[in-house]
C-alpha cells in the first residue's frame, strides 16, 4: 500500500519536477487559500502545495482552477512521502508552514511536523537565501519550535521585525483562531572566522 502511493506520487510528480529549479513550498496547505493567493500574486514562482487530507486538496485544485493559475500546484501527500521523492536539486525558497497540528499532548508530540529530525532532513534543499515562515496559535508548540530551530545546527531564527512577513492572506485555520505567533528562520550563514594575530 505505502509502495503504491509511493508510485503514483512519483508519476504524478515525474513531469512537474522535470526542469525545476526552485519552488515555494506549503506543507500542509489545507484548502489552498494562501499558497493560490501567493502564486496569483507571484506569477515568476512555482509554488506546490501538500496535504494528507484528500478532499482539501480537491478544494484547493478548485480554486487553482477558477483563478485560472499554472504556477502553483497542489498534491495530495505527506511531506514525508513528498520529500522521499523530491529531487535535491530542487531549493526551497519560501517553505510556508501555516498552523500544524499541535498534538498538545506531550505523548503525542513525536507526531509533531516541527522536530529536529525534520530541519535536519530540510537542510538538503535550502540555499543561504531560502526562509522557513512557521505560524501557529498553541503557543507551546511556538516555544518548542523557536527552541528546535534555534538549537539546530543547520538553522537560525531571525529577530523578531528583522525581516518582513512576506505575505498576508488569511488561512481557514487563522479565521479560526483568537490569536497567533509567528517566526522566520533561515539556514545558519557560515561564519567567517577573523585572521587570528597570533602573539609571538
Ligand atoms: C491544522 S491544519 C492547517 C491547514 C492550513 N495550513 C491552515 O492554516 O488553514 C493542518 C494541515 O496539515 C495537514 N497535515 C498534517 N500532517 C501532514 C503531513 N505529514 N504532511 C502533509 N500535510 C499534513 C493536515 O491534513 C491539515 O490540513
Amino acid at each position: 500500500m505505502a509502495a503504491a502511493r509511493l508510485q503514483e506520487l512519483a508519476e504524478t510528480t515525474q513531469n512537474l519536477f522535470l526542469g525545476m529549479e526552485t519552488c515555494v513550498l506549503e506543507i500542509g496547505c489545507g484548502h489552498g487559500h494562501l499558497l493560490t493567493a501567493y502564486a496569483a500574486a507571484h506569477p515568476e514562482k512555482t509554488c506546490i502545495g501538500i496535504d494528507i487530507i484528500a478532499d482539501r486538496i480537491t478544494r484547493a485544485n478548485r480554486k487553482k482552477n477558477r483563478a485560472r493559475l499554472a504556477n502553483v500546484h497542489f498534491i495530495n501527500t505527506s511531506a514525508e512521502n513528498f520529500f522521499a521523492l523530491f529531487p535535491s536539486q530542487i531549493s526551497v525558497s519560501e517553505l510556508f508552514i501555516f498552523f500544524p497540528d499541535p498534538w498538545p499532548k506531550r505523548r503525542h508530540h513525536k507526531n509533531r511536523l516541527m522536530q529536529a529530525e525534520f530541519l535536519s532532513k530540510l537542510s538538503r534543499w535550502v540555499t543561504s537565501s531560502s526562509r522557513l515562515y512557521f505560524r501557529t496559535d498553541f503557543t507551546p508548540y511556538y516555544d518548542d519550535t523557536k527552541a528546535a530551530l534555534s538549537g539546530h545546527a543547520n538553522w537560525d531564527v531571525i529577530p523578531e521585525g528583522a525581516e518582513p512577513w512576506p505575505f498576508e492572506h488569511e488561512t481557514v485555520f487563522q479565521a479560526r483562531a483568537p490569536s497567533y505567533q509567528s517566526l522566520i528562520a533561515r539556514p545558519k550563514q557560515p561564519t567567517t572566522t577573523p585572521p587570528t594575530t597570533r602573539a609571538q
